[in-house]
């Protein structure tokens, strides 16, 4: 492992709101140098240099021949559709944020990356935050000339951003009420609205002369929250579906669980989620969810870095060796001012 980073999904196990068999190892975000090989690899060589999609796949079943690495049908002995690497849920397979960690099917899953160390801090983005953000605009239909909304200036949403800018939006509008990663925001080309001192759905119709815009991503999750904190899982949900145009699309990239035993009301500890389905419905939007399917974008996007045309890395906000994972998790966990991604590493130091 050379670069591990800490994600905001890291947090719904580490704050109990999703639950984590004792011993597991945490991460998912991950990249390295290759150190050995099983016998059933031919492509991955030792010494090759990789990134390591958060869905672990097998290459071979019928969701993975589709392209829907995300819900591969043979990775996850639980029988749920869907792997990943130190998370809940998604197997048994041990997380990144160690010194080593274990690819299973490599040939299929690893993405090669040019030997060195060069763009070290934007590559280790493409193993989940970048594909992510980016499948937010896919899901949402983002085009050349389109306006978008994205709730949520965390990692993903600050990737969906750029995402956005990168495949041409005429108009991007970042929601949140942290100022550090709104300022993010507008480096990437956004108009920040900062929902603690204005009405977003008011802000961005007067801003779209009353029309609202084509696409909204939706990257907050079921924690969303208002101006004083309090969690409202369909907030988020209600205001996209308030801002998108009718016939509009919307992608949610925010993770929603089907159990939340520690939510704020009963409905949402089952999963239920009461937003406007009805608005939604009468406008006639397109709605698409789920976990991104990595392998679909991640080698575009490394393409995008290696000539120059995407900066994923400046989110990065803190690079820490492993040792100080613990007090990184707390401050982090607090979205304490100024933490906004942290890079683990074995050899990197504080
Ligand atoms: N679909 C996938 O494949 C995938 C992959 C990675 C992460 N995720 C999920 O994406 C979401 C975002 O991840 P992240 O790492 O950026 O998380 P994060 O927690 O760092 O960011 C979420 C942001 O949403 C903001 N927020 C809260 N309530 C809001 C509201 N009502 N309106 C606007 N903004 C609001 C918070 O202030 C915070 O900055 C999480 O749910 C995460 O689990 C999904
Ligand atoms: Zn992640
Ligand atoms: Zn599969």
């Amino acid at each position: 492992m050379t670069t591990a980073n800490i994600c905001g999904s890291d947090l719904h196990p580490y704050e109990g709101r999703a639950s984590m068999d004792p011993g597991m190892v945490f991460g998912h975000e991950n990249m390295g140098v290759v150190e050995e090989v099983g016998p059933g690899v031919d492509r991955i060589k030792v010494g090759d240099r990789v990134s390591v999609p958060f869905n672990l796949a097998c290459g071979t079943c019928r969701n993975c021949n589709d392209g829907f690495t995300s819900a591969c049908l043979r990775a996850n002995p639980s029988g749920q559709p869907g792997a990943g690497y130190g998370y809940p849920m998604m197997g048994p397979y041990w997380g990144g944020q160690a010194e080593f960690l274990r690819v299973p099917w490599a040939d299929f899953n690893l993405l090669e990356l040019p030997a060195g160390t060069e763009h070290e801090n934007d590559f280790t983005m493409l193993s989940d935050i970048f594909p992510t953000g980016y499948h937010g605009t896919e899901l949402a239909g983002v085009a050349p000339g389109k306006t978008v909304a994205i709730y949520g200036a965390g990692p993903v949403g600050l990737m969906a951003a750029h995402s956005a800018v990168l495949r041409g939006a005429s108009q991007v509008f970042v929601v949140d009420k942290e100022a550090d990663r709104l300022a993010l925001a507008t480096e990437y080309g956004a108009t920040a609205v900062d929902f603690s001192q204005v009405d977003p759905t008011e802000t961005i119709m007067d801003a779209t002369d009353g029309f609202g815009v084509d696409c909204g991503v939706e990257a907050v999750g079921y924690q969303a929250h208002d101006q004083t904190g309090e969690e409202h899982p369909e907030l988020a949900l209600d205001q996209l579906v308030g801002v998108v145009r009718a016939t509009g699309g919307l992608g949610v990239v925010g993770v929603y669980v089907p159990e939340d035993p520690q939510a704020a009301t009963e409905q949402a500890k089952q999963g239920r989620v009461a937003f406007d389905f009805g608005a939604a419905w009468t406008k006639g939007l397109r709605i698409g969810t789920g976990q991104c399917p990595v392998k679909a974008y991640n080698r575009h996007l490394r393409d995008l870095i290696i000539r120059g045309e995407a900066h994923p890395s400046k989110i990065v906000s803190h690079e820490l060796p492993l040792d100080q994972a613990v007090e990184a998790y707390d401050h982090f966990d607090k979205r304490e001012d100024g933490w906004t991604k942290v890079l683990l590493g074995p050899g990197r130091s504080a």
